[in-house]
């Protein structure tokens, strides 16, 4: 049974995103299952990182995002590829940080209390899975730092995905 340590929050961002992701790592553990494995991912980093008020999956479905395991308030369902944040991350394969989500054109604001965002897409093997979302109260929330860190959480999340999409490479490969 894993028992979680409260990560330290005196500690340098960079100490703490390496602790989140070795406790990511023990509790996701040999599973696979995306939705188990999203549900625990959004919950470790809601109680992990100070001052969120909505961390979540949304799942790549054809052209669109769907809302998957989070925390925080109801949020919206569906969000087509290139619109608001999660849309425009999913669109462009990259992640985006968004210091006042006031001046972001075509923000969807699901929560009225967020102020600052942040979008990693999750790219497995160049096949978008969905992405990640993180919303704070406060403008500003999110650094170079904190990007570096959130997006080194979603590869530990990614890697538990990893092993049951894989491309076929039996396809005009040469046996070895
Ligand atoms: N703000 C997001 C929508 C999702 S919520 O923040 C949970 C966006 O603009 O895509």
């Amino acid at each position: 049974m894993l028992t979680l340590n409260h990560v330290e929050s005196t500690g340098s961002k960079y100490t703490i995103y390496q602790q989140i992701c070795e406790q990511l790592q023990e509790l996701l553990g040999g599973e696979t299952n995306f939705v188990a494995n999203a549900a625990n991912t959004s919950a470790l980093l809601f109680q992990s990182l100070k001052d969120v008020n909505w961390v979540g999956f949304y799942i790549a479905e054809g052209k669109e995002l769907v809302l998957g395991p989070f925390q925080g308030k109801p949020a919206c369902v569906r969000i087509p590829f290139g619109k608001g944040v999660c849309g425009k991350a999913a669109a462009e394969g990259k992640t985006i940080v968004v210091p006042d989500v006031n001046r972001f054109s075509g923000h969807i604001a699901c929560d009225t209390v967020s102020r600052s965002e942040i979008v990693v897409p999750l790219l497995n093997w160049g096949k978008l899975l969905g992405v990640l979302d993180i919303d704070s109260a406060s403008l500003e929330r999110f650094d170079d730092e904190d990007k570096e860190g959130i997006e080194s959480i979603a590869s530990v999340f990614l890697a538990s995905q990893v092993t049951h999409d894989l491309p076929d490479f039996d396809e005009g490969s040469a046996d070895v």
